[in-house]
């Protein structure tokens, strides 16, 4: 049985970025393997400084997450900071991890070419999330391209760990990324990010989606001439939510031009809003319960903290402490 492992970082809203990178491939793992997912909360922390936003965006990621179809009987749910043990396997991989290699890592490059002052925390986000992966002997982490040069840090550290102190210390992981879904395009035709401030989340209200998925930007191609389904973010969208006859039916009718980039987003939204009904509707339930979700959570928690304390007595061992 395969051990299965992601997590989220509760920075915000979750959006489709987060929903098609992360979350649905994490649910459609759930049923091929032993999933543990986690909420990272200390993380989190590296950007978020509002102790009451950090609180509401982890409930919310949990609720939206469990609404999609994260099914507690299948998968483990937790908070990560629910198992501090993974602060201390952290300290234990930092002390072999080369400083160089986490200067390469892109999260902080970034970070030294906006000229902003990236915190230790920032930099040392690699290794805590190689302690994440690490410690619940994890074989595949399904993540969203973005993430998939940490898990080569993570490969990185577990084999450094396993040469100095003994092989079969820790289990190699591997990334899994389905191609189909890695990237989702935002509304202004970038990455969908955060950072770009160009998201749709799972859950808008009907009229703020309608604005939103209006608001994508196009070109100046006149509505009777024909246009480009590959180039448009429109279609691109529409290709995630839709069905296959009805992105072909699309896909010919901007060819074929006459109809504006207004009437395609309008059939935009009527999908994405689609998509996500049943989930609305279960959300809902789930956000009348507020009690059901902290025990999912507080559970998760317990089972997925028996692992840890499990490898940390062995690592313990294996270094010395013991
Ligand atoms: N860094 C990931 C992100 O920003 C979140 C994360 C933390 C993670 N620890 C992890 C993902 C371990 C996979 C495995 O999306």
């Amino acid at each position: 049985m395969k051990r299965i492992l992601s997590g989220i970082k509760p920075t915000g809203v979750p959006h489709l970025g987060n929903y098609f990178g992360m979350m649905k491939p994490a649910i459609e793992w759930q049923d091929r393997g032993e999933a543990y997912y986690f909420i990272a909360d200390y993380h989190a922390l590296t950007t978020v400084t509002d102790p009451n936003a950090l609180r509401e965006n982890t409930r919310g990621v949990a609720l939206d997450f469990l609404a999609c179809g994260l099914d507690p009987k299948k998968a483990v749910l937790f908070r990560q900071s629910d198992v501090p043990e993974v602060t201390e396997l952290t300290w234990l991989l930092s002390c072999v991890t080369p400083m160089p290699m986490l200067e390469n890592c892109h999260a902080f490059k970034d970070h030294l070419a906006k000229n902003k002052t990236p915190n230790h925390g920032l930099f040392a986000y690699p290794v805590l999330m190689a302690a994440d992966i690490l410690i619940y002997n994890s074989n595949v982490v399904p993540v969203g391209r973005d993430q998939k040069q940490h898990v080569e840090v993570t490969r990185d550290i577990a084999a450094a760990m396993n040469r100095i102190y003994g092989g079969g210390l820790f289990v190699i992981p591997e990334s899994s990324i389905l191609p189909q879904v890695a990237t989702v395009v935002g509304l202004d035709g970038q990455k969908m990010s955060k950072s770009y401030n160009n998201t749709v989340a799972l859950f808008e209200e009907e009229k703020a989606l309608r604005k939103k998925i209006m608001s994508i930007v196009t070109d100046s191609t006149p509505v009777e001439s024909p246009k480009d389904p590959e180039k448009s973010s429109i279609v691109a969208l529409y290709r995630l939510f839709a069905n296959e006859a009805d992105v072909r039916k699309i896909e010919g009718e901007f060819r074929a031009g006459g109809l504006g980039y207004g009437e395609f987003k309008k059939r935009l939204f009527e999908a994405v809003w689609e998509y996500f009904r049943p989930m609305r509707a279960q959300r809902a339930a789930l956000a009348a319960d507020p009690a059901g979700v902290d025990s999912v959570l507080r559970a998760g928690g317990e089972r997925a903290r028996a692992v840890a304390r499990k490898t940390m007595e062995r690592v313990r061992e294996a270094v010395g402490l013991r």
